[in-house]
């Protein structure tokens, strides 16, 4: 029986073989079936929807066509976000921009291309925009990011919506928010849409996300009441759970989305509105079961109580296990029907004693020169990682049918150096 693990019907010592390691790799299949679903599912007779990929969590021209091919739209929050979008040609009216803090250079990029719809986070923000888009004589669509104090369980790092958050306007200031809205009426080029909310990442639970959304229709029926303003759109936001071990139950991306609809359409009668359009912003959910990052190992060691395994990445291309406690699950590639009779420490190659990747992993007998598979790395990996030791970013590689293909090469020590100088400015 051949031992060696696949990834789109290609062995992984191949994979490594012709790209190096260590590789983040993606099954090019499983995204698409993430994308189908999500537009499929994500549907209602009675308005529009748009399914919007929140780009942070894994970005390149390769992804984006993809999305382009499935009608997708795109969530940017930076000018670097948005420089990726333009280098695949993104449509400027399918992007959405967020950000708590735009610069004036990001707004200013964003309406000389076009964006659709700008997502405002607070007051500062709405003169700053009407500023630049008289400036430019550029018009722009845009949301209300809406805190609606929903709190989620999740990491306390990755919740967005608690009262406390430096996200959004609170629920409760809503006479700020009139005189947002007002502002904004006001301006010759912004065109007030509705709202935006998003309560945090890596939610399991759907009840979260129907409270929120009940929260937030409720709200806008009591603005469309007070001010007499049509409000044409609700975007939910994303945050929607993931596998990363057997003991992640995400739901089923299909109930996922129908569980959302049905709470916007009950909403709707319930509070009386009707929405021309409502959105959704999905980023992880997309990408992280699709990815796996594959190591080769070097030493192992065995020290008082523990045992562990050395590979050639680390923190520098994963470093969700540090920041967040993160918990992942792994393979030995090339033994994948070996007894696991051993526990190791999946140890980094960085100089930082908290550079594990994942405790009390369960697998087979570890040799040098092993492959070690980690699995739903696809989400926050590549566009976290650092250069933290001077290591390289790996290559991101797209797999599909037989075929691969590099979307991401391996950065080199040169490309590493391309911004050191020594150039006087000030004297
Ligand atoms: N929309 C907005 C406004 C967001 O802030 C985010 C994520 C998303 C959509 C997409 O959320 P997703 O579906 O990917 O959960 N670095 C962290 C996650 C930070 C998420 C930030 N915002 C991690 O590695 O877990």
């Amino acid at each position: 029986m051949d031992n060696m693990m696949k990834i789109g019907n290609i062995r992984c010592d191949e994979l490594l073989k012709a790209c190096g390691s260590p590789l983040y790799v993606y099954d090019e299949k499983q995204i698409e079936e993430k994308l189908k679903e999500y537009c499929t599912h994500f549907k209602s007779e009675r308005f529009a929807s748009d399914v919007i990929y929140a780009s942070k969590a894994f970005t390149c021209t390769a992804m984006l066509k993809k999305l382009i091919e499935y009608d997708c739209c795109l969530d940017v929050v930076s000018g670097g976000e948005l420089f990726v979008a333009k280098k695949a040609n993104f449509p400027a009216e399918r992007i959405y921009f967020h950000g708590n803090n735009k610069l004036d250079d990001e707004i200013v990029a964003a309406l000389e291309y076009g964006v659709g719809t700008i997502i405002i986070d607070n007051m500062y923000e709405v003169d700053k925009i009407i500023h630049h888009s008289e400036e430019l004589s550029k018009r722009v669509n845009v949301l209300i990011r809406i805190n609606p104090k929903v709190e989620a369980h999740t990491h306390e790092f990755i919740m967005t919506a608690n009262g406390d958050s430096k996200f959004g306007i609170s629920i409760d200031l809503k006479d700020e928010i009139k005189l947002m809205i007002k502002k904004i009426q006001n301006s010759k080029y912004l065109k007030f849409d509705g709202f935006h909310s998003h309560i945090g990442s890596q939610i399991f639970e759907r009840e979260a996300f129907v409270t929120a959304i009940d929260k937030m229709m409720e709200f806008m029926a009591e603005i469309h009441r007070e001010l007499a303003i049509e409000l044409r759109v609700l975007n939910i936001g994303g945050g929607f759970g993931v596998r990363y071990t057997q003991e992640d139950t995400p739901t089923k991306t299909s109930l996922m989305c129908q569980t959302l609809i049905t709470a916007i359409e009950n909403a709707c009668d319930a509070y009386q509105i009707s929405l021309e359009k409502v959105c959704m912003e999905p980023g992880r959910s997309i990408v992280a079961e699709a990815g796996y990052t594959l190591y080769s190992v070097g030493f192992t060691k065995k020290t008082q109580t523990k045992q562990f395994a050395f590979i050639d990445g680390g923190m520098a291309d994963n470093i969700r296990p540090a920041l967040y406690e993160a918990k992942y699950a792994c393979d030995v590639a090339n033994k994948m029907n070996a007894e696991k009779s051993e526990k190791y420490e999946i140890a980094g190659k960085c100089c930082e004693s908290g550079d594990i990747i994942i405790h009390d992993a369960k697998l087979p007998k570890i040799e040098t020169g092993d492959i070690l598979v980690v699995y739903s790395t696809g989400a926050y990996g590549y566009t976290m990682a650092s250069n933290y030791n001077r290591l390289n970013r790996p290559a991101s590689v797209f797999v599909k049918d037989k075929k691969a293909r590099i979307v991401i090469r391996r950065e080199t020590y040169e490309d590493q150096m391309i911004c050191d100088q020594e150039e006087i400015i000030l004297k």
